[in-house]
């Protein structure tokens, strides 16, 4: 019988990793079909999500960026991806910019998710310029990345209300919720390979 050849997928995470997890149990429940995740690899020794990854039978790899250049840094993620034979890269809580040489690598292969409606409220606190600008709605979105910030072209959106009461944590939460299934959502959508991708937009085949 052939061996069955699945989409290799890598996480990259900085942080505590709870969207690593959400995909990784849509992966685990069968949401993301004839998909595995073969790396979570982390940029920060100490991320709380690399003990998570373990902890559900993860391979793990650290790539520490301390006292190195982006490029030098992005150079030998892309080799331990390339070692994997990973056929897209998911960040989810990344906090890193990537250089051109990861980007020409993955070209319209590596997937982010941001915690606002793009292109409202691009870069660091989403949710707090959410606030701040006194929006009723946000949102978050998965899209591809490319050399402009959280600008590339956008996969898939989900809208959510920001309520009077609202502190930047209890918007945090609420759109962090729906990330979680978005992402995987998106995830199933790039990997089932049912897409094209027309200008700027991601349109279903
Ligand atoms: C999420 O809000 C995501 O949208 C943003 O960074 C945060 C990561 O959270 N890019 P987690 O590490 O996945 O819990």
């Amino acid at each position: 019988m052939p061996r069955e050849v699945k989409t290799k997928i890598a996480i990259l995470i900085s942080g505590r990793g709870s969207n690593m997890l959400a995909l990784a149990d849509a992966v685990r429940e069968g949401r993301v079909p004839e998909t595995e995740i073969a790396v979570v690899v982390s940029d920060q020794p100490n991320a709380a999500g690399l003990g998570i990854a373990q902890s559900r039978n993860l391979k793990t790899v650290v790539v520490e960026r301390r006292g190195r250049s982006r490029d030098e840094h992005d150079r030998e993620l892309v080799t331990v991806l390339q070692e994997q034979r990973i056929d897209f890269v998911c960040l989810a809580g990344f906090m890193r910019l990537l250089s051109a040489h990861f980007l020409s690598a993955y070209r319209n292969r590596i997937l982010n998710i941001h915690p606002s409606l793009l292109p409202a409220f691009p870069g660091l606190d989403a949710q707090k310029q959410a606030l701040e600008h006194g929006v009723k709605f946000s949102g978050c979105t998965v899209h591809f990345v490319d050399q402009t910030l959280d600008g590339g072209p956008i996969i898939a959106q989900r809208i959510v209300p920001v309520l009077d009461e609202d502190n930047e944590e209890t918007l945090s939460e609420r759109i962090l919720e729906e990330e979680h299934s978005l992402y995987a959502e998106a995830l199933a959508v790039v990997t089932s390979g049912n897409y094209e991708i027309v200008g700027r937009r991601v349109v279903r085949k």
